[in-house]
């Protein structure tokens, strides 16, 4: 029985012939949540991207439960139990909230507490009472909602959330990272990529600091909170 998750290992990938990616690696087990921590540019989407198949690799390994999945497309990565919450959102604007969250629903035989409808509404009122309104008519913290509720209706074992809080009102802010603390509690491993790291710390399990392409430092919250050394060297806070 293999109790990993995911297992990344000396990831490498390029834009053309921009070389991004040098070696990243990070592993992530049930249950837990993990960051991606780096400054601008570093590659923490491009990581996600080789993750989802939406870029392939050019070196390394992506396992998930054991299973060399690098080279996969994106269908065959979420059937795996991964969902993703990108960057910028990216919901249907032209699909009102309702047909959003059905569009990317997805059984999954071995889930004990399943995501419906009612259960993302549950997490997320707000849905409900929008739940005819089309995507664009939202605002920024209800599309962020929304692409937080479309991706576990694929009831994932593992959700990426790629800077799930930019440029929310601090109130909506608060809402999202609480939305994330219950969905630790509730048993959801997460990676977690995000700029405020005073609400990583609390919420992560492990971290992984990725600078120029490369895996440079991982460890636990409490290690990390005793090297303000990392935080201002790597992330320049
Ligand atoms: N589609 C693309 N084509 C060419 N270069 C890209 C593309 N997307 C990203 N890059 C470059 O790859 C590098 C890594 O970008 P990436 O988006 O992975 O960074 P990041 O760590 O997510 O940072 P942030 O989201 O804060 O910009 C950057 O130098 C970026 O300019
Ligand atoms: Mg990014």
């Amino acid at each position: 029985m293999n109790d990993t998750l995911l297992s990344v290992s000396n990831l490498q990938a390029a834009y053309g012939h921009a070389r991004v990616l040098f070696g990243v690696s990070f592993d992530v087990r049930p249950g837990e949540v993990v960051t991606l921590l780096g400054r601008n540019g570093m590659g923490r989407s491009t990581t996600v991207k080789c993750l989802f198949g939406m870029l392939p690799a050019t070196a390394g390994s992506i396992a998930i439960a054991g299973r060399a999945m690098q080279g996969a497309p994106s269908h065959c990565i979420a059937r795996q139990g991964l969902a993703l919450v990108p960057e910028g959102r990216q919901i249907f604007a032209q699909l009102t909230v309702q047909e959003n969250l059905l569009a990317t629903a997805r059984q999954a035989a071995d889930a004990q507490q399943p995501w419906t409808l009612e259960r993302v509404y549950g997490l997320f009122p707000r849905l409900k009472e929008r739940r005819e309104n089309l995507g664009w008519q939202l605002s920024g913290g209800e599309q962020q909602m929304l692409a937080i509720g479309r991706a576990l209706m694929t009831n994932p074992k593992l959700l990426v959330l790629d800077e799930a809080t930019e440029g929310l009102a601090p109130v909506i802010r608060e809402e999202i990272w609480r939305t994330l603390r219950a969905l630790k509690a509730a048993g959801l491993a997460q990676i977690v990529i995000d700029k405020n790291v005073r609400n990583l710390l609390t919420l992560a399990d492990r971290h992984y600091v990725i600078d120029k392409g490369r895996t440079v430092w991982h460890g636990d919250s409490a290690t990390l909170q005793q090297h303000p050394d990392v935080v201002h060297q790597y992330l320049g806070v």
